[in-house]
């Protein structure tokens, strides 16, 4: 792109344009469309990487919805999980017989999402299903299905499209592998 060379000389590979994830995101509106007609869904936003690909695909479904925010600790400057996942800001309102649908951004480890499944369905949600852009099967440790992921990818680490790396690349419009050079010195 050429109003970002400075992030995308840090890439490898892009590996899903702009114009793919719209596509991939308008059809899961369209899915989610579908399966909640008749029903009023809390889509719930996993901060801060799930919020760009939040914001697209919210206005994908055809249904009166509410949304909430969530974050919780993560990777810091690593590219791996500390496997430790703490709640650094909790929903502003119930979910209490609300059917809910958490959005991140991609399943790793899938500790991250374990932990918010069992959090949420202990406060009573009549429904809980689990919208990623992107699912890496390969590195799961905690078991977890994933019930809509736009993009099974292999085991790369990825940027853009509101996902980091030490809090950079966020806004890159694309997703892209980003070049292991980068986080070279990582203990
Ligand atoms: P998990 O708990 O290991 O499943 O980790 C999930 C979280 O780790 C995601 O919400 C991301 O924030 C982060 N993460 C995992 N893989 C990547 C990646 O390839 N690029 C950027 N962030 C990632
Ligand atoms: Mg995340």
């Amino acid at each position: 792109m050429e109003n970002q060379r400075t992030l995308y000389k840090d890439l490898d590979s892009i590996l899903y344009t702009h114009e793919q994830l719209q596509q991939a995101v308008s059809a899961l509106g369209a899915r989610i469309t579908q399966d909640y007609a008749g029903k009023k869904p809390v889509l719930v936003c996993i901060l801060k990487g799930a919020s760009v690909f939040f914001c697209d695909l919210i206005r994908q479904i055809d249904l009166p919805l509410e949304i909430e925010f969530m974050a919780v600790s993560s990777y810091g400057a690593s590219t791996k999980s500390s496997g430790e996942v703490k709640l650094v800001k909790d929903l502003d309102r119930s979910i209490l017989g609300r059917d809910v649908i958490i959005v991140e951004d991609i399943v790793d480890s899938g500790m991250t999402l374990n932990f918010l499944k069992k959090s949420l369905i202990s406060r009573g949600a009549a429904s809980l299903r689990i919208a990623a852009l992107m699912d890496k099967p390969a590195r799961r440790v905690a078991p977890l299905t994933v019930d809509c992921s736009c993009f099974e990818i292999p085991d790369a680490f990825v940027v853009g499209y509101g996902l980091d790396y030490n809090a950079l690349y966020r806004n890159l419009p694309d997703v892209g592998v980003l070049s292991p050079r980068i986080y070279a010195n990582e203990a």
